[in-house]
């Protein structure tokens, strides 16, 4: 019996050193210390040992038992280190590889200029005012003071959907509802979309506006040359100069164009101001006493000043591009030089 349970330990201790997983390891517990493990069986043949052996090999088979589980403990814990280090060499995140970028998408360019403009504006205490791009002709025509068959139409190619309803033509269509909606003081700002039966390098079907709209008390020209200076100054930065020259718009009397030195030669003469140092970049001027009245504002009492800026213009200008069409194609190419 001694020399069985020596050889079942030498046994056990041979198997458990060679285990290299722990699946097998396993498999030997069951096949020693298991139900029908050969311990076990050990046990169950105590009968044939003479009854006064049975105390001293009862407790051989119980040691027996005790090394071969402390063994199989030991070796479980040896091969789980050897798993765990693994593992955290295979699974290991190397912190100093490169991240994988995600492409970013950029604002269009006439969004960015517009959102340029509201910045310079903003802190000037002007309000956002979004009117309809389908538009009534009376908003858009009449009440501005420009009738039908008035002459001044030919200056915008309207797209008309009925008689009187229309895409509008410029942002100015804008002012006609603030002013007949709200009481003065009044200071706003109106960014969108008009339209014009046009097509070229320089005119697009459909393109961006942004209309300003001031109405208080003593407004003077000065007030309009003053605002739109320190809004030049910001949105082209450097010292530039802006000039008034006199215009004509039938919902503003006086009207202006404005320009501003050119950002190109600074005043010299180049190809981009045509020789002329200057470069135009907005129409403007005191609101119409007529529109007023139109309006329901009292002109004796209160006077105003506007001014319409043309975003797409605005943006040729700032990054040289030289066909307004590029904006509205969508070429990726060109689109992602805008960041
Ligand atoms: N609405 C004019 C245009 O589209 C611009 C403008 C706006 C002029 C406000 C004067 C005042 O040409």
């Amino acid at each position: 019996m001694q020399e069985k349970i020596k050889e079942l330990y030498e046994s056990a201790s041979s198997s458990i050193a060679q285990v290299s997983d722990l699946k097998q390891l396993d498999e030997i517990r069951v096949a020693y210390l298991g139900k029908s493990g050969s311990v076990t069986g050990l046990l169950k043949g105590m009968r044939d040992v003479a009854p006064e052996d049975r105390p001293k090999v009862g407790q051989l088979v119980n040691d027996l038992r005790v090394s071969i589980g402390n063994a199989l403990t030991e070796k479980e814990e040896q091969l789980k280190a050897i798993e765990m280090k693994s593992a955290l060499i295979s699974e290991s995140v190397d912190i100093t590889m490169p991240a994988k970028s995600s492409e970013m998408g950029s604002l269009h360019p006439i969004n960015l200029v517009r959102n340029e403009l509201i910045e310079a504006f903003a802190g000037m205490g002007f309000e956002i005012y979004e009117g309809p791009e389908i538009e009534l002709d009376e908003y858009n025509f009449r009440l501005l003071n420009i009738p039908k068959d008035h002459p001044a139409r030919d200056m915008q190619d309207t797209l008309y959907i009925t008689e009187n309803i229309l895409l509008r033509t410029q942002t100015s269509s804008g002012q006609a509802r603030v002013m007949q909606a709200k009481n003065p003081p009044l200071k706003i700002l109106s960014p969108g979309k008009v339209y014009r039966a046009d097509d070229d390098a320089t005119h697009s079907p459909m393109f961006h506006q942004m209309e300003g709209l001031v109405v208080d008390k003593n407004i003077t020209l000065c007030d309009l040359k003053g605002t739109l200076e320190a809004f030049l100054k910001k949105m082209f930065k450097g010292d530039l100069k802006t000039r008034l020259r006199p215009s004509y718009f039938p919902f503003t009397e006086p009207s202006v164009e404005v320009d501003v030195t050119c950002f190109e030669c600074k005043g010299k003469g180049c190809h981009l101001c045509k020789g002329t140092g200057w470069i135009e970049v907005l129409g403007a001027g005191i609101v119409n006493r007529r529109v007023l009245e139109n309006c329901n504002i009292d002109p004796d009492e209160y006077q105003g000043f506007a001014f319409g800026i043309g975003l797409e213009r605005i943006a040729m200008l700032k990054y040289g591009i030289p066909d307004i069409r590029l904006f509205f194609e969508n070429d990726v190419r060109f689109l992602k030089q805008f960041k």
